[in-house]
């Protein structure tokens, strides 16, 4: 089973942003969006990746979330497009991140559902997580985007998704799958403000639950550099935790360039292949490590 991961695209197509839409909520980021990200996400970048893995033959495409920057229509709209190549539901899976989610109304009128929920569910609807078994891996989407405070970006699982995760993957065990668990935010801790700002509230939580629960590898976004470590399984188990940045941002001059990983998951093990944009942003290829 090849599985690619990609995060982060943050995509925003030009003259999306409205007058109104600054108000409110949305006020610093899209001081943000214009002063540090626009310039630094790109959508052909987001095409190059999708041509990548299409070219790599994967079996399924997981993007762990922050599709958008400020949730608006035309992002989401622009989000489809570069995707839609991916396939469908037996394809390509995706959960929200927190910039997907970005305000109270956003999360009341189910935006991200709206536009992805057949990628999330089979009925296009449902609740988190929801769980797709595929070639000997059960993959979990569960949800940990919420309504933050404003200028923050937490995250929360909460104890009912936790005990359905716990739930799946045992059950997963108990089918010979191998459990993965794709969630937008992280459970490492970050060394900078995001570590107040940005932060799953509920880390501890979700730490325990891979300690214990029969996973076999979490993935994530959320943090735009990648980043991987490993939570020691109580039965001995030593489970991955793997984000793969930002498949988009791209400063070359400070050595930022977008990324994706490619899982081979065989036997139990997972083996990964990251793949990094080459040096003018116009293609990805494998990097040795
Ligand atoms: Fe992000
Ligand atoms: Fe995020």
């Amino acid at each position: 089973m090849r599985l690619a991961h990609l995060s982060d695209l943050h995509l925003y197509p030009p003259g999306a942003l409205r007058v109104a839409d600054v108000l409110g909520r949305r006020t610093a980021g899209a001081l943000n969006l214009f002063l540090m990200r626009k310039p630094a996400h790109a959508v052909d970048r987001a095409k190059a990746a999708v041509a990548a893995v299409i070219e790599a033959q994967v079996d399924h495409v997981i993007v762990t979330g922050d599709l958008t920057n400020l949730a608006l229509e035309p992002e989401f709209a622009l989000a489809a497009e570069v995707l839609a190549p991916l396939g469908g539901h037996e394809r390509l899976s995706i959960v929200p991140g927190n910039h997907d989610y970005y305000t109270p109304a956003v999360i009341a009128m189910k935006r991200f559902e709206h536009w992805f929920g057949h990628l999330v569910w089979p009925s296009g609807e449902g609740d988190y997580p929801a769980h797709k078994d595929l070639q000997g891996v059960r993959l979990i989407l569960a949800r940990s985007a919420t309504m933050p405070p404003p200028l923050c970006a937490h995250g929360w699982i909460g104890a009912r998704q936790a005990a359905t995760i716990e739930t799946l993957a045992c059950e997963a065990r108990d089918m010979g799958l191998f459990p993965v668990l794709a969630v937008h935010h992280y459970i490492h801790v970050q060394h900078s403000v995001r570590e107040i700002t940005g932060f799953l509230v509920d880390r501890g939580r979700l730490r325990e639950l891979i300690r214990t629960s029969g996973l076999g590898l979490m993935l994530h976004g959320h943090d735009h550099h990648p980043h991987e470590m490993v939570v020691a399984g109580s039965d001995g188990r030593r489970v991955p935790v793997i984000g793969c940045g930002s498949t988009t941002a791209f400063r070359p001059e400070q050595g930022v360039f977008g990324h994706f990983n490619i899982y081979e998951i065989a036997n139990g093990r997972v083996t990964v292949q990251r793949w990094q944009a080459a040096d003018q942003g116009d293609r990805y290829h494998p990097v040795a490590g």
